[in-house]
């Protein structure tokens, strides 16, 4: 597996990065010993970074990652850990606490429940409106100073907001939505990134399964499967949405590789610091992932991407609008 380096300051790690988030939580049941085979498998594959959250499945996702490295060299891999995200004992949102006692009490948490020292990279999942980013920023680097963090990263933070943490301290990357059909970023968050020397996580990329030539009109969600309260998911959007991966399967087809692949590949091509954090939860599914790692899109292929599905093609908001509400990339 290739490697990318993280921006300036940031690790190296491969060119695509496991998220362990269904695993645990939001995408319906997951079964837990296929969770650890697929992890092994992108280990055994090349694959050192591994994206979790303290609140996934409120420490369940974490627990599974401390178990599936078990016998493995922790110090191969490369942790990230979101947190400060406040859960219900329903699963519902209640915001974000990024004071510095919690922060501190987040990571001690975290540490335990890793089964290790220290965190890689460590991030809040959203920010906080009582606590300015600098002040955030500031713990993370007083852990970083102690040593119980390697790196700090954000995620889905404006432009703006990067540069002001990038100015207290330097920043590895930027956690945020990116695919063919969320192209947000490209306006004003990736140029700053690459002028500020931070890197990009890019989650989504397969907009959670939407745009993976997998999702099917008739697929039921369960309540425990966030994606019924998706806009994209439902009603004429859904059907506009899966139109636009059938004008993507007809190039994928005719490059001999599939939906899901052509879709990570694109974001793979969008910039040597961006890494696309891959969703599977299965084996299956990772190995159809990682052919994607070798997928060169042409000069042709692209602009053929491009004419199928424009920016701004899709139909409805990448969350809701009470999930929206919390995103400080989505602000003007
Ligand atoms: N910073 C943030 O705010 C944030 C938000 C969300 C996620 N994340 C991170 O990003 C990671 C990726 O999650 P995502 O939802 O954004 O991922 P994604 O890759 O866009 O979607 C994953 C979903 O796509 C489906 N899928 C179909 N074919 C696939 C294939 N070949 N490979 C992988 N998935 C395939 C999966 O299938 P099945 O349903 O069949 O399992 C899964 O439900 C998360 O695990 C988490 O670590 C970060």
């Amino acid at each position: 597996m290739d490697t990318r380096t993280l921006g300036t300051t940031g690790p190296t790690v491969s060119a695509l990065g496991l998220g362990l988030m269904g695993m645990s939580d939001l995408y319906g049941a997951a079964e837990e010993a296929e969770s650890i085979a697929t992890i092994h498998a992108a280990l055994d594959a090349g694959i050192t970074l591994l994206d979790t959250g303290d609140f996934y499945g409120m420490g369940h996702n974490e627990m599974l990652l401390r178990d599936a490295l078990r016998g493995r060299n922790r110090d191969n891999a490369v942790i990230s850990v979101k947190f400060g995200a406040l859960r219900d004992v329903d699963g519902g949102w209640n915001g974000s606490d990024l004071r510095p006692v919690a922060i501190k009490n987040f990571l001690a948490y975290t540490l335990r429940r890793l089964g290790t020292d220290h965190v890689d990279i460590y991030r809040p999942a959203r920010l906080a409106p009582d606590v300015p980013v600098e002040e955030v920023v500031g713990t993370l680097a007083e852990l970083v100073e102690a040593g119980h963090v390697r790196h700090i990263g954000l995620s889905e933070v404006s432009a703006e907001t990067l540069r002001r943490a990038h100015a207290v301290h330097p920043i590895s990357d930027l956690q945020i939505e990116y695919s063919l059909i969320s192209r947000g970023p490209e306006a004003e968050i990736l140029p700053t990134a690459r002028e500020l020397g931070v890197g990009i996580t890019a989650y989504g990329v397969l907009s959670r399964g939407l745009i993976s030539g997998h999702w099917t009109a008739g697929r039921q969600t369960t309540g425990t499967d966030f994606r019924s309260q998706l806009p994209r998911f439902a009603g004429a959007n859904l059907d506009r949405n899966l139109a636009l991966v059938d004008a993507l399967r007809v190039i994928a087809e005719a490059r001999g590789v599939t939906v899901a692949q052509i879709a990570i590949a694109w974001v793979l091509a969008r910039g040597a610091t961006i890494v696309p954090l891959i969703g599977a939860r299965r084996r299956e599914r990772l190995t159809e992932a990682l052919g994607a790692a070798t997928v060169t899109l042409t000069d042709a292929d692209l602009a053929a991407i491009e004419a199928a599905i424009p920016a701004g093609a899709a139909a409805g908001s990448r969350y809701d609008e009470a999930q929206m509400a919390f995103l400080d990339s989505e602000r003007a």
